[in-house]
């Protein structure tokens, strides 16, 4: 294996937090022309979760991150950063970090969003990552929230099926050791050229050219998504792979984002990794874009498919479009 770390980042906690509230393909069946078959062969979901009218991201995030702290033993006090991974912030500002900061009562931390969609946790780690290696920070939150219930159109059965509401989270603590674990490596690429694969278009900064019309839902072109998931998903991971002197035998799990099935799946058969090492929870969830990552790390753990010294794959595609993994040894 190559060093190439100066200190470790370790997971030192994770939680995780879903809304009450299940929508089922059955009760979407009621909705909208589509059926419950449909929804399950094409993308593996059998249901999601949808927030309750008080809960927002910052809300949902905050649970998480609660349950992450009890779960590393530490207060908020301690955390040096929190970085939460958002599409579907509270508001335009102050940052969905700011209000979680204030809400688990986090006094000495900085906090701030990033957005990058679905690949916003492993953007997250990976900014997590920099500063608990370069020595800088010893306690690191990132949490992935979001309520993409909120920017569905509801009437477009090509988008509102798949997604669902939810929040992660994990903090990355210095350790003191020269053993080689925790987070081994992550990598993060974008190409805005596909930006308008999958967008909420509506203006904010920018005048709109067409008037005021631009729509405030999530628009995708689901097809042409597919195709380049699977394969910046796949090239993402040989690369992740290659740079820790890894081979696809040498991984225990992969826990991928939770987008679809069969994106999924074609993603494992082309690096070749057998399909009982994938962590999988779409069919109860959704793709919870940030979220998705985290909450599939927690329920991991917490139904103990990662044991001490496992090897964790983690993959994602997202808007942007941007796609990113990291090797993790627990
Ligand atoms: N219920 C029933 N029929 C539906 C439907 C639904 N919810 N959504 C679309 N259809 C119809 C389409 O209208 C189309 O009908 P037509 O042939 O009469 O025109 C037919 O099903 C096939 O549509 P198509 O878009 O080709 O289906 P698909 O096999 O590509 O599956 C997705 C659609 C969205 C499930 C798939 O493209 C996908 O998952 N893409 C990736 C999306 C994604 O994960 N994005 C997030 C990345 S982070």
């Amino acid at each position: 294996m190559t060093d190439h770390t100066l200190c470790q980042a370790e997971l030192a906690g994770t939680g995780s937090y879903l809304p009450e509230k299940i929508l089922t393909n059955f009760d979407l069946e009621k909705m909208l022309d589509t059926s419950d078959e449909w929804i399950r062969t094409r993308t593996g979901i059998q249901e999601r979760r949808i927030a309750s009218e008080k809960e927002s991201s910052s809300v949902l995030a905050a649970h998480a991150a609660r349950k992450a702290l009890e779960s590393a033993n530490i207060t908020a006090d301690e955390l040096d950063i929190i970085i939460v991974c958002t599409s579907t912030p509270d508001v335009l500002f102050p940052s969905t970090a700011c209000f979680v900061q204030k809400e688990i009562g986090a006094t000495r931390s900085a906090a701030f969003d990033i957005s990058a969609v679905c690949s916003g946790f492993v953007y997250g780690l990976s900014i997590a990552e920099q500063y608990i290696k370069s020595g800088r920070y010893r306690h690191v939150l990132v949490i992935g929230s979001e309520v993409n219930s909120r920017i569905v159109d509801w009437t477009d059965r090509t988008t509102c099926i798949l997604f669902g509401d939810g929040a992660g989270a994990v903090i990355l603590k210095q350790k003191d050791s020269s053993e080689e674990c925790g987070l081994l490596s992550s990598h993060i690429y974008s190409d805005g050229n596909l930006s308008s694969l999958i967008e909420v278009p509506k203006a904010i900064g920018r005048i709109p050219e067409n008037g005021n019309s631009d729509k405030f839902f999530i628009k995708m072109s689901g097809n042409a998504t597919f195709k380049v998931a699977v394969k910046r998903m796949t090239e993402v991971c040989q690369e992740a792979l290659k740079y820790n002197g890894l081979s696809r035998d040498d991984v225990d799990l992969i826990v991928p984002h939770q987008a679809n099935q069969r994106i999924i799946d074609a993603v494992v058969k082309r690096l070749e990794v057998s399909p009982e090492k994938v962590f999988l929870n779409i069919h109860k969830y959704g793709n919870t874009s940030a979220a998705s990552i985290p909450i599939a790390i927690d329920e991991a753990k917490r139904t103990g498919r990662i044991k001490p010294g496992c090897r964790m794959l983690i993959m994602v595609v997202g808007a942007g479009l941007t796609w990113g993994a990291a090797v993790i040894k627990w």
